[in-house]
């Protein structure tokens, strides 16, 4: 039986490793993972482009450059699978100019106020890329680094575990920082993305996912028929650069308020640029729990986000031009949402949010879940 279930075990390693289109049988049911090249980046670097299918025909397609979901497909009511996330078919439109299409931001989703932080007496620069200030982890961050790759599977699922060392002195942050992502597709028909993180120095760090969402699919116009479910009495406001003030401001009779579902148009005129601001979720603990619902009434797919982070950013696609082609589609203003579950925009700076400080010998981890279904 050991001997056996080892064979096995390393024949499947071995289709898995060496890219195999070949598919597997787990419990009687379909699921694979497929990896093909992607190309190269500017430096020379091979990247690929894994897909990896659930039992249930779900598909999500990642590159191990920046991390990406490239695709991500789903059935709407009827059984139709359409790729729900904006984004790109090669490699070299990600390189060239992408809003962070689906990728891994870091070491620090969102804004740092003009790149500078002190951390133990010592004030820390990074590399500013949004004006004064420090955005998705500088000029390069881990949206534009190559991964390292590992398919893996089980009963639950296939998954794509991507690591990543970020060198101390990385785009100004302290700390040799090993990553680790796992991206699960689940027979449960979730996308589970699953974080850690270990320092040598004391850092800062907030890890979170870009994708950019359309449940009627990714070239099907702007999401503001969509109605989004935010599990937040409470949001931090921003000043004229979209860094937080400091206060906790409820969302009651405001049109910031999704604690009841409701289109995402349905106030967003009263919003100056649109939604692009962090949610204080309602929750004590780092737990897993429901952060946003997001449904989609031509289709009939829902998504629900569950997280442990304490904050998720709502980001409505305003700065989206239509000078972004991907896929097929032009993506204008409001033709995706994001989701990013996060700690709050420049929290090193503000001692009232939750620490994101990482020091030697602690674990960073985060687990977000996204789960589809129709109604
Ligand atoms: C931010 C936006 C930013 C966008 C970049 C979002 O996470 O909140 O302000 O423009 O990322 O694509």
């Amino acid at each position: 039986m050991g001997t056996k279930y080892t064979i096995i075990l390393s024949v499947l390693t071995v289709f898995l490793m060496s890219g195999c289109k070949e598919s597997t049988e787990y419990g009687g049911k379909k699921m694979n993972i497929k990896k093909e090249a992607f190309g190269k980046t500017a430096d020379d670097k091979n990247v690929n482009l894994y897909t990896l299918t659930n039992a249930n025909g779900l598909k999500a397609k990642i590159t191990n450059y920046g991390a990406i979901v490239t695709s991500l497909q789903v059935p709407d009511r009827n059984g139709n699978l359409a790729d729900i996330v904006l984004g790109y078919d090669t490699i070299d439109e990600y390189i060239k100019a992408s809003p962070y299409f689906g990728a891994i931001v870091g070491r620090y989703g969102n804004r740092i106020a003009k790149g500078k932080f002190t951390l133990n007496g010592i004030e820390y620069s990074l590399a500013t890329n949004d004006g004064e200030n420090h955005l998705h982890g500088g000029i390069k961050g881990f949206d534009k680094v190559v991964w390292n790759a590992e398919p893996m599977q089980d009963d639950n699922g296939v998954s794509l575990k991507l690591t990543y060392l970020s060198k101390d002195g990385e785009e100004g942050y302290p700390g040799n920082l090993n990553c680790t992502v796992i991206y699960t597709m689940t027979n449960n028909d979730e996308l589970k993305i699953s974080y850690e993180a270990e320092t040598d120095k004391p850092t800062v760090l907030n890890l979170t996912n870009h994708s950019y969402f359309n449940l009627a699919g990714h070239d099907s116009g702007d999401i503001l028929g969509h109605e989004i479910m935010l599990n937040a009495d409470h949001f931090t406001p921003v000043d004229e650069g979209l860094i937080p003030t400091s206060e906790i401001k409820p969302v009651k009779d405001t049109p910031m308020d999704f604690t009841k579902p409701m289109p995402i148009g349905s106030r967003i005129a009263e919003v100056k640029g649109g939604y692009d601001h962090n949610y204080v979720l309602n929750k004590s603990d780092d737990s897993l729990t429901l952060a946003a619902s997001v449904y989609e009434p031509k289709t009939g797919r829902l998504m629900e986000t569950f997280t442990t982070e304490p904050g998720i950013q709502f980001y409505s696609g305003n700065f989206l031009d239509g000078s972004n082609k991907g896929k097929g589609a032009v993506y204008n203003k409001h033709n995706g949402f994001c989701l990013e579950t996060q700690h709050f925009p420049d929290s090193p700076n503000k001692p009232n949010f939750p620490s994101v400080v990482l020091k030697p010998g602690e674990k960073y981890t985060h687990l977000t879940v996204h789960k589809f279904s129709v109604r």
